[in-house]
């Protein structure tokens, strides 16, 4: 089946409650393409959160775990997230290319794993002060490239990158090599102190190359969430299909 605008959003649902997590998932069912599931919750609730989520909607989920330890203990439970049932899940690149192998191996080809490459609240200082040297420091985008190919020679189903990296990384790897993108701000959202730094809106992500767009807050704090999922769609749909 093609590939709808409701497709490329996923929903995170970062709340502390499930009875508010389960709230969204009924208002938003039809609306987005799939639910991310994050540590919050998943440490709060445990699986019974991926059931609620698989019995309200027919949604695709994504558990966002950041995985990240020895690559016998990533094996194991990536088999436990692949019982699950859930269609992503995350693991961080920064150890070795044989953890991700081992992630991917463990997810049975039921779970697709995502690289997370760099996270966003990392800069140039940051990747210093954790012990890098040269041109990583002077330019941070060249780890985030260089643990992209670790997680693509691994068998990674894709990466989370920053919009700025998608075409790159769409450019390196492939369009079947998934770029999935948060700090999505659409120009019509206004969030007070917002936190996200290096944003892009709805339809520059897409056009840039973008698989799914992870957002949040412009969805969860409109007045009225499920019409500000659809005027995401809209965009997204509008990027697609430029005049
Ligand atoms: O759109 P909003 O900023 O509310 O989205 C926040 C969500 O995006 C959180 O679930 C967060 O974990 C996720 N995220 C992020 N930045 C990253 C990776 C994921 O904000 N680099």
């Amino acid at each position: 089946m093609q590939k709808q605008g409701k497709d490329y959003i996923v929903f995170p649902l970062d709340f502390a409650s499930v009875k508010e997590a389960k709230e969204y998932v009924k208002l938003l069912d039809g609306n987005v393409g799939m639910f991310k599931i994050g540590l919050e919750l998943f440490i709060d609730q445990g699986p019974s959160v991926v059931q609620m989520v698989k019995k309200e909607s027919r949604a695709k989920i994504f558990l966002d775990l950041k995985l990240h330890d020895i690559s016998a203990t990533v094996l194991r439970a990536m088999g436990r997230v692949a019982a699950l049932g859930v269609d992503l899940v995350t693991v961080h690149c920064s150890s070795s290319k044989n953890m991700l192998e081992r992630a991917v191996q463990g997810g049975q080809g039921k779970t697709g794993v995502l690289g997370v490459t760099l996270l966003t609240d990392n800069d140039a200082d940051i990747v210093k002060a954790s012990g890098f040297k040269g041109e990583f420091v002077k330019d941070p985008q060249l780890l985030v490239m260089h643990r992209a190919k670790m997680a693509y020679d691994a068998g990674c189903k894709g990466v989370v990158c920053s919009g700025q990296e998608v075409q790159q990384i769409k450019k390196r790897f492939g369009d079947s090599f998934l770029a999935v993108t948060p700090g999505i701000r659409p120009a019509w959202t206004f969030l007070e102190n917002d936190d996200q730094k290096r944003v892009t809106t709805p339809g520059q992500a897409i056009a840039l190359g973008s698989d799914l767009i992870v957002i949040g807050r412009p969805i969860r704090d409109a007045d009225d969430p499920g019409k500000a999922a659809q005027a995401v769609i809209k965009e997204i749909e509008a990027a697609l299909n430029p005049l």
